[in-house]
């Protein structure tokens, strides 16, 4: 098994080559992928270090490439970079897109993420890798392998949302930052980031699809005992498309005068979706309450029912009392 794995992370090695000295080597990388991500602003820099690169627009560039050089189609397939046909040969997974290498922690290829370059809404934007013996997605963090020293040396881990948001961040010279890459986020790759700090902030896209990620994953951060901030940006906006607009300054300002601790972001964002409904308003109490049970030290908890108590305009013992309650349902 451990042979397998080690032939499945040789291939995808091998790929990660491939895909790299297309997108600098040939003339169609250069001029589709190179070209698309200079215009997004990846330096020559960033774009070696994160091994970025580019497939050919054809059907079997790569597969017949890798079978040539020796590789066995078990693992072209198991890998997810080759498909194979009704006839019993092989094609290519990713064509025509630029790729995005993901690395496991000790920094081998495990998985790709290819993102299109067409407008076509039926078109997939990402394709992306499927599980296999070396890639579970939900243990896995992209830049995770470049941003591990910062995360220790900062004592925080920015969270966002995408791979082009990891990069932009990182060549801004913020490099403690990891994407959950369209998952939500799970308790693995919680604690991916807790073996390396306690403090995560949560940069999710100005979008309501974001706003309703950054919710969806915070309670299980909470219950790892982690301490979170959430920081919203300007609609229409990601961390990728701001930190060009405003530069590594105004990004870390953006952050500095945005970050909300978890609990009071989720506390306003319900209080303003339940309006003057007494119902719902009570609904968003039971549901505040029920985070703040999920927090292990007590007394944090207490400060932040202290907190939402004036936000909610609610007598803190009342709280205190409706915490007590959760907290002996679940014992
Ligand atoms: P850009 O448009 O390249 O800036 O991508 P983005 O990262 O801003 O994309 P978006 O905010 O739409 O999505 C965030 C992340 O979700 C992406 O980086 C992907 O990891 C994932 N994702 C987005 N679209 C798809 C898709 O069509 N399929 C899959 N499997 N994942 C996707
Ligand atoms: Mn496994
Ligand atoms: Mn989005
Ligand atoms: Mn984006
Ligand atoms: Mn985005």
């Amino acid at each position: 098994a451990d042979n397998r794995r080690e032939s499945l992370m040789i291939v995808s090695g091998f790929a990660a080559k491939f895909f790299h000295e297309s997108l600098l080597d040939t003339d169609e990388g250069q001029a589709i992928g190179l070209s698309y991500f200079k215009e997004r602003g990846f330096s020559t820099e960033t774009i070696k270090k994160f091994e970025l690169g580019y497939s050919p627009d054809q059907w079997e560039a790569f597969s017949s490439k890798a079978l040539k050089e020796g590789y066995k189609e078990e693992f072209l397939l198991d890998s997810g970079l080759s498909v194979k046909r009704d006839n019993g040969t092989l094609y290519d997974r990713y064509r025509g897109r630029v790729m995005f290498p993901i690395h496991n922690f000790t920094g081998r290829v495990i998985a790709f993420g290819g993102r299109t370059l067409k407008t076509d809404k039926n078109v997939p934007k990402y394709v992306n890798s499927p599980e296999s013996e070396i890639y579970h997605k939900s243990n896995v963090l992209y830049g995770l392998y470049f941003a591990k020293k910062a995360i220790r040396d900062e004592d925080n881990c920015y969270l966002v949302e995408g791979y082009a948001d990891v990069i932009s961040v990182h060549q801004a010279d913020i490099e403690n930052v990891v994407a959950s890459s369209g998952t939500s986020l799970t308790v693995e790759q919680i604690r991916l980031i807790g073996r390396l700090t306690k403090n995560v902030t949560i940069l999710y896209d100005g979008d309501a699809a974001g706003i309703k990620a950054a919710l969806r994953g915070l309670d299980l951060i909470l219950e790892e005992g982690l301490n979170v901030k959430v920081v919203l940006f300007p609609d229409g906006h990601d961390p990728d498309s701001y930190v060009r607009l405003v530069g590594t300054a105004g990004f870390k300002k953006h952050i500095d005068d945005h970050k909300k601790d978890f609990i009071l972001f989720k506390t306003d964002l319900l209080l303003k979706e339940a309006g003057n409904d007494p119902i719902k308003k009570s609904e968003v109490i039971r549901d505040i309450v029920e985070s703040i049970a999920k927090i292990p030290d007590s007394i944090k908890a207490s400060v932040f029912i202290k907190e939402c108590s004036s936000l909610l305009q609610i007598d803190e013992r009342a709280l205190l009392s409706e915490l007590n309650k959760m907290r002996q349902a679940k014992a």
